[in-house]
């Protein structure tokens, strides 16, 4: 009796699912043999009640049932879902050789673009990539650089202190004293990154910018070595020659210390407003590493010499890409990655 029950249910299910023409509709049989109310469910749940022999045999069919209709229902979910993909893509007539609509394409950040420049020039040069942290502390960002506590040298740069004591690092100089703890001279470095200053905000200040900065160290450097490398990087960056000359400047790191301008990209040195009329635009602090710096990194100031320059990338790529509002860069507004 339970046999022949359940192979009637097994044809009957057959058909069902030979017939079902959707997903939804398959579901719906498995459910109704196969769920845990189930027709084909239940007479397994009455073998308990047969004699040994019978559940032998009707347990062995029952199973071989199951096993054969979920094939059968997964076989025939395949089969119904592309069909139902074939149905819906005849019916939309889509048409695949149609070509895309123009969606714009996004570009880097012009400081980036700068920055991968500039990176990729060094790198030619012999220059390792270094890097530092955003948060820093205050020996590395001040003490190793020879800017003592209470030195005024710190009020030159309006500086965001934590209440742990560390700071927003102020300039990636920071990342020459970590550096200098880490690798043995000779050595070349630059290190890009992002610095925090509690400026007041205008066209030409952000309290958020880029700097990149190098440090090179030797046993045999002079300045001269420095300027060639300030004016390669600079003639590379802004695709053409350009002409450079260095003011003494006061930077408690370095000694001595300097200013290296270059003429005025946008008069050619004759003069005009933004150089102020002098033909000559500021753009590149640097200098002979300070022996108290060097002595701090573990070098020898008798056996090494050393140059180093703190290169404003915000700046430069305001110069590259005639961008006259530093607020523009970070502004988010998207014109500016159309420059
Ligand atoms: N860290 C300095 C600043 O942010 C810039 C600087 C000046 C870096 C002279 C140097 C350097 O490496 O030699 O104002």
């Amino acid at each position: 009796m339970l046999k022949e029950n359940l192979l009637q249910m097994k044809s009957e299910a057959e058909k069902r699912i030979e017939e079902a023409k959707s997903v939804a509709v398959i579901d719906e049989i498995r459910v109704e043999f196969l769920g845990k109310k189930g027709k084909i469910t239940e007479i397994l749940k009455g073998l308990k009640d047969l004699s040994v022999e019978e559940k032998k045999e009707l347990g062995k069919l029952a199973n071989e049932v199951k096993t054969e209709m979920e094939e059968k229902i997964n076989r025939a979910i395949e089969v119904v879902t592309e069909q139902e993909i074939e149905e819906k893509l005849a019916k939309e007539n889509f048409d695949i050789t149609f070509p895309g609509r123009e969606c714009p394409k996004g570009s880097l950040h012009p400081v980036t673009v700068v920055q991968r420049r500039a990176e990729e020039i060094f790198k030619g040069m012999g220059f390792m990539i270094a890097d530092g942290p955003e948060i820093e502390t205050d020996y590395y960002n001040f003490e190793m650089l020879n800017i003592p506590k209470d030195h005024p040298a710190r009020d030159m740069q309006d500086t965001y202190y934590l209440s742990t004591g560390n700071v927003l690092r102020t300039q990636t100089s920071a990342c020459q004293s970590r550096f200098m703890e880490k690798v043995k001279p000779p050595f070349r470095m630059i290190a890009p990154g992002r610095c925090f200053r509690n400026e007041a905000m205008d066209a030409s200040h952000e309290n958020t910018f880029f700097q990149l900065e190098g440090m090179m160290v030797e046993k045999d450097l002079s300045i001269a070595n420095l300027v060639y490398i300030m004016k390669t990087l600079l003639s590379e960056i802004l695709e053409r020659d350009v002409k450079v000359r260095l003011r003494p400047g006061f930077f408690p790191f370095v000694e001595p210390g300097f200013e290296l301008d270059i003429n005025c990209l946008l008069c050619g040195g004759t003069g005009c407003p933004t150089c102020k009329h002098s033909g000559w635009i500021e753009l590149l602090p640097c200098g002979m590493v300070h022996p108290n710096v060097l002595r701090a990194g573990g070098i020898d100031p008798e056996e090494y010499k050393g140059f180093a320059f703190g290169v404003g990338l915000t700046r430069l790529a305001m110069m590259k890409y005639g961008i006259h509002d530093i607020r523009e860069l970070n502004s988010g507004d998207l014109r500016v990655l159309n420059k």
